[in-house]
């Protein structure tokens, strides 16, 4: 019997090979924090005697220090490997453990049930055939059972083993069992979690475990054991044409151009027609390549490289499919999605989106409801919270190769990364193209921008000036535009209050009202300056993330951040419109600098210090840094 703590994924490979005729079973263990799941692995594990002798005494030396469980063993030990974890009484990471029977072979991942670590769970559900939804019996059905079933349900996971944990506390009755067991499978038929086999156990005590209990002779069903062993969930993905993701091209000199990568669903053999998506080239294979060597077909899950009969450019990110039946291409999606970001989502804030090698912008173009997990009524929102379950429609930047996720998982599924930080805030599952982007095709007209612009005598640029109400913006900007139209310059200003007055007047001061505002105006901006025109934008914009936005929208030299840079207590001195009084007094509600934040840039091109310089001066240091 093998249990091993940490394996890295060879010992695993070379684990698995001596496994070979044995099936594969992945499950993940999931529910609420104290439910016992730790204490249910350990259990397993220590029960099928799949421990290593060794590894036995240094449990009850460590059960004895922490002294959590009296003088019994304390499999929760068994499987909580961190030291930091051990302190602090929690599981705090994904932790994947490989055993065997003499009928099968198992990979375990056991997911924290705290919610913040939402996202341990999604990696686990990702990958597993089975998920065992723990309950305390003595606490029933939670919000964390309910939204843990959820998320195994939408990652695809369809056999659940509902295990009824801490049947010894409720004096191993089978009418409390009964009643949580109908109310689990009444709340799993409307997530479309059929296949529930329910088990009463005590993973303290080892009922059911692998055991008979003699406390529940009532229960006629499987052990724990006994159903892992046997059961056989059905597949997870149904999709069956060949894809490859290219992982990276690998060109060591110009006579080798091999592709590599994991092939995600399917099969392909020397010579058989592909298609490569985005660029939609077909060819053949000529050979296929793994580190044993040269092979004539290969399947999914294998990783291989291949070569192909013509030269074709190719890179990371794209997709190698079957001739006949290639993945979709499109920018606009409706998927669900999972925030797991302290920081609220907003619509029309930009993102990154990683979908198997490809990593692209993205951005929420409408959340259509997020979903109480509880009830599963459909709720409107204007933004996702921390661990929110939604259905949005979003948009790319360019177009993804993709697949529903019910037909490929690594096609299907993708996670979002703030631009700012790195990390990743939330994960989703595709359901469908809104629209093909093919039936959008841009048109290109003769006039260029460079001759709009050169017959206009001048470079385009867009000075965003960012401050406080009150700052100055406005001001200064005016009197840029003045001098730049003495200079025989074309330009024009959009300005918060006037732009608010129309094309943005269904717009407030929300959070995601100033997003949308933002996002609009670097939009028109954009054309405008497409047009050949020098922009002056001027609004509040008070966060970072937007103005990074906008500036993402323009060339290097284009683009001038410019920060009015007037402190609050001066600005509301000013109070040119009175309106800090009023927000003062609560008549205005979200005012920026008072109950709504400002976050000033970090890097401007441009800091105008309006204590120490007359707007006069201001407006002389914009005039010099454009160089006219
Ligand atoms: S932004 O935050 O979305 O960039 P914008 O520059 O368009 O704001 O509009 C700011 C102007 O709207 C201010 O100069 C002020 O005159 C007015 N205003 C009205 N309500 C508010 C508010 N709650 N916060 C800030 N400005 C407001």
């Amino acid at each position: 019997m093998h249990i091993n703590h940490h394996q890295t994924s060879q010992d695993l490979h070379r684990y698995l090979k001596t496994q070979q005729n044995k099936t594969l079973l992945r499950f993940i263990t999931c529910g609420s924090v104290d439910d016992g799941k730790s204490t249910l692995i350990g259990r397993l594990l220590y029960e099928s005697k799949m421990i290593f002798e060794d590894q036995m005494k240094s449990l009850e030396i460590d059960s004895k220090k922490m002294g959590t469980q009296g003088d019994k063993i304390d499999f929760a030990l068994l499987v909580d490997g961190l030291a930091a974890e051990r302190e602090q009484g929690i599981t705090i990471d994904v932790a994947y453990r490989f055993f065997s029977t003499d009928q099968r072979k198992f990979i375990v991942a056991d997911t924290p049930g705290h919610e913040q670590y939402t996202r341990n769970m999604i990696t686990g559900a990702s990958t597993a055939d089975l998920a065992i939804v723990l309950i305390d019996a003595t606490k029933g059905v939670l919000t964390q059972t309910k939204r843990h079933s959820f998320l195994a349900s939408l990652m695809g996971v369809q056999e659940v083993i509902l295990a009824i944990n801490k049947m010894d506390l409720v004096d191993y009755s089978q009418k409390q069992f009964d009643l949580l067991t109908h109310e689990y499978v009444q709340f799993a038929k409307k997530i479309k979690l059929l296949n529930i086999t329910p088990i009463p156990l005590s993973a303290l005590n080892g009922d059911n475990i692998t055991r008979r209990s003699i406390h529940m002779t009532w229960h006629k069903g499987p052990t724990l054991l006994e159903h892992l062993e046997n059961v056989s969930p059905s597949k997870k993905v149904s999709k069956q044409s060949f894809r490859l993701p290219v992982q990276w091209v690998n060109r060591p000199d110009s006579n080798f151009r091999g592709y590599a990568g994991t092939i995600s669903s399917g099969s392909i053999q020397c010579g058989d027609e592909i298609q490569v998506l985005p660029s939609g080239k077909i060819t053949r294979i000529k050979e296929i390549i793994t580190k044993d060597g040269p092979l004539k077909s290969a399947q999914q899950n294998q990783a291989i490289t291949i070569t192909l009969d013509e030269e074709i450019d190719i890179s990371r990110g794209d997709v190698i499919c079957a001739k006949n039946d290639p993945a979709i291409l499109a920018d606009q999606f409706e998927a669900k999605i999972i925030w797991m970001s302290e920081e609220e989502l907003h619509p029309g804030r930009q993102y990154l989106l990683k979908c198997g090698s490809k990593t692209v912008n993205t951005s929420i173009t409408k959340i259509k409801y997020i979903i109480n997990v509880n009830t599963l009524e459909h709720i409107a929102a204007t933004y996702l919270g921390l661990n929110s379950i939604s259905v949005c429609n979003l948009h790319t930047d360019q177009n993804l190769v993709f697949e529903p996720y019910l037909d490929n998982s690594t096609l299907g599924s993708f996670i979002l990364i703030d631009k700012l930080t790195n990390n990743t805030v939330g994960a989703g599952v595709i359901d469908f193209a809104l629209r093909r982007s093919q039936n959008i095709v841009p048109q290109y007209f003769k006039i260029t921008s460079k001759e709009r612009s050169q017959i206009k005598n001048q470079t385009p640029k867009v000075l965003w000036f960012t401050g406080l109400s009150g700052s100055g913006k406005s001001t200064i900007a005016n009197l840029v535009e003045e001098k730049l139209f003495s200079l025989g310059k074309h330009c024009y200003i959009l300005d918060g209050d006037n732009v608010r007055h129309g094309l943005n007047k269904d717009l407030g001061f929300t959070e995601s009202d100033r997003i949308e505002n933002i996002r609009r105006v670097a939009e028109v901006a954009r054309l405008m300056a497409d047009a050949g025109l020098i922009v002056l934008v001027t609004l509040i914009s008070p966060f970072q993330k937007d103005r990074e936005f906008a500036r993402s929208l323009f060339s290097t030299n284009e683009f001038l951040e410019i920060y009015v840079n007037t402190p609050l207590s001066t600005a509301e001195m000013r109070d040119p419109k009175g309106l800090y009084k009023k927000a003062r007094a609560g008549l205005i509600k979200n005012f920026t600098g008072i109950d709504s934040s400002y976050e000033a840039p970090i890097n401007p091109d441009i800091i105008l210090d309006t204590e120490k310089y007359t707007v006069t001066e201001c407006a002389k240091r914009v005039i010099q840094a454009l160089n006219y």
